[in-house]
């Protein structure tokens, strides 16, 4: 059967400049915050992915109408005429939850069932709906469907017992559409929480907080349209600073929030990759052997970024010396490393924890993206590999990467997708 693959044959350095892509988790929020906008909405370096066609399905499933054109898209829910989504929709991503907020407070209701997504352990929604209970939502379930209605929503003073990403979404979007006050305490910090915040302002909210752990929303029965740019990628960003790090050479981002991605440029810098911040661009330059990291451990915002683990694990392979990863946010996210031990690396993992002795090098093999992360971890690791990997399960990287292969070529990288089959003659698309 024909599969799209990459071949990657590594040992090559990178040379080249990268722009980076607008951010995925912060595109699909700001889609479903749309919802809640009276006439049109314009957003601008929105990232051709999987994932925004699948939202922009959802969005036409539900009345709106929303249509992608390169990086723009333009969308008006004018038409919204359903509040139920699609089992199959809520299946694609783990962002299809975000819908919930925006429906509860446009329409007062939604029917949903879980999300699906990266497997990264269980990911409930109970904080979602515990959270959405405190303004007035009630909930019920039946035969696999959450049907979840409000006849007032109202504002709350809610506190998180986990900064959540998602969770954070959900309560900003929903109580912009509510009756009153909502102050949220422990709310994630994330970039993208505030570039959300940032989008509602601009159509009419009053949120005050945002990226600071409590947050204050002051609802409007109806918000406007705006015309808006979404915030640079983070973990695209820093997949292509680690993607320098591991094969050497040098890397310079254009579009990019440095302020964001602090942990991560210092644990490079603490590698012994030689990084520079001038603006919107960051320069990377790593040659020779990189050093190990004492310890990784993945944090809400502003700690390290749990989505970057998988990338940095894929970097200290090669490292001199032991390092530590400790993953704290998800309960399974190491599934891409028995790919990696394929390569020849030398992984050990028990429970949360990974340790990673590094080897001199690497070398090619055939594997197969657990997940979106880990597939671009493996990517990362056969550039600095001696020899030929072939790639698999590409979907995973199409959710969130655009121009992937294309953007490893322009780096200098030998990195060729195409449709093979399993006999490996070439079909090449
Ligand atoms: C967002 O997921 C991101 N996804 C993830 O990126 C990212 O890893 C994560 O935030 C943490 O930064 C999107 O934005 C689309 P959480 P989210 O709610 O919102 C538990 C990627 O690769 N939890 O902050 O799902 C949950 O299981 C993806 O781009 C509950 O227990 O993350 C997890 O252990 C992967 N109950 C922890 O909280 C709930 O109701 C953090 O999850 C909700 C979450």
């Amino acid at each position: 059967m024909a599969e799209d693959i990459l071949r990657i044959t590594g040992g090559v350095p990178l040379h080249g400049e990268v722009t980076v892509q607008g951010a995925k988790n912060s595109v699909l929020p700001i889609m479903a915050a749309g919802i809640l906008c009276g006439g049109e909405t314009v957003l601008h370096r929105v990232p051709q992915l999987s994932d925004v066609y699948a939202a922009s399905r959802i969005l036409n499933r539900l009345g709106c109408s929303c249509r992608i054109s390169g990086n723009t898209v333009v969308l008006n829910a004018s038409g919204l005429h359903s509040f139920e989504i699609p089992d199959a929709d809520m299946r694609k991503m783990r962002s299809s939850i975000v819908f919930l907020g925006p429906l509860l407070g446009r329409c007062g209701e939604c029917v949903l069932t879980m999300p699906g997504g990266c497997e990264l352990g269980p990911r409930p929604i109970d904080m979602h709906l515990d959270a959405l209970r405190q303004m007035g939502v009630t909930v019920t379930e039946q035969d696999g469907k959450i049907r979840c209605k409000a006849n007032r929503l109202h504002g709350a003073k809610i506190t998180l017992s986990y900064p959540s990403v998602g969770v954070t979404e959900n309560v900003l979007m929903a109580a912009a559409a509510a009756e009153g006050e909502t102050v949220l305490r422990n709310a994630a910090r994330e970039p993208e929480i505030t570039d959300l915040a940032g989008f509602l302002n601009a159509c009419g909210t009053e949120i005050r907080g945002a990226g600071e752990s409590t947050v204050t929303v002051s609802g409007k029965c109806m918000l406007h349209g705006a015309e808006y740019r979404i915030m640079p990628d983070r973990i695209a960003a820093v997949t292509w600073l680690c993607a320098g790090a591991a094969a050497g050479g040098t890397v310079v981002l254009r579009e990019t929030q440095p302020a964001d991605m602090e942990s991560c440029l210092e644990v490079l810098t603490a590698a012994g990759c030689r990084l520079g911040v001038c603006g919107d661009r960051i320069f990377l330059e790593s040659s020779g052997r990189l050093r190990r990291v004492r310890q990784i451990r993945t944090m809400p915002y502003p700690g390290f970024p749990t989505d970057a683990q998988p990338l940095f694990c894929a970097v200290l392979c090669r490292a001199n010396g032991t390092s530590v990863i400790e993953e704290t946010v998800f309960e399974s996210r190491y599934k891409y490393i028995g790919e990696l031990l394929r390569m020849g690396a030398d992984i050990r993992v028990s429970g949360r924890t990974a340790v990673i002795t590094g080897r001199e090098m690497l070398h090619g093999a055939d594997v197969t993206a657990p997940d979106l992360r880990g597939g671009a971890a493996l990517a990362v690791a056969a550039v600095s590999a001696e020899g030929e990997t072939v790639l698999r399960a590409l979907p995973h990287i199409d959710r969130g990467y655009e121009h992937f292969a294309e953007i490893f070529h322009s780096l200098g990288g030998n990195v060729n997708r195409g449709s093979f089959t399993r006999n490996d003659t070439k079909n090449s698309v």
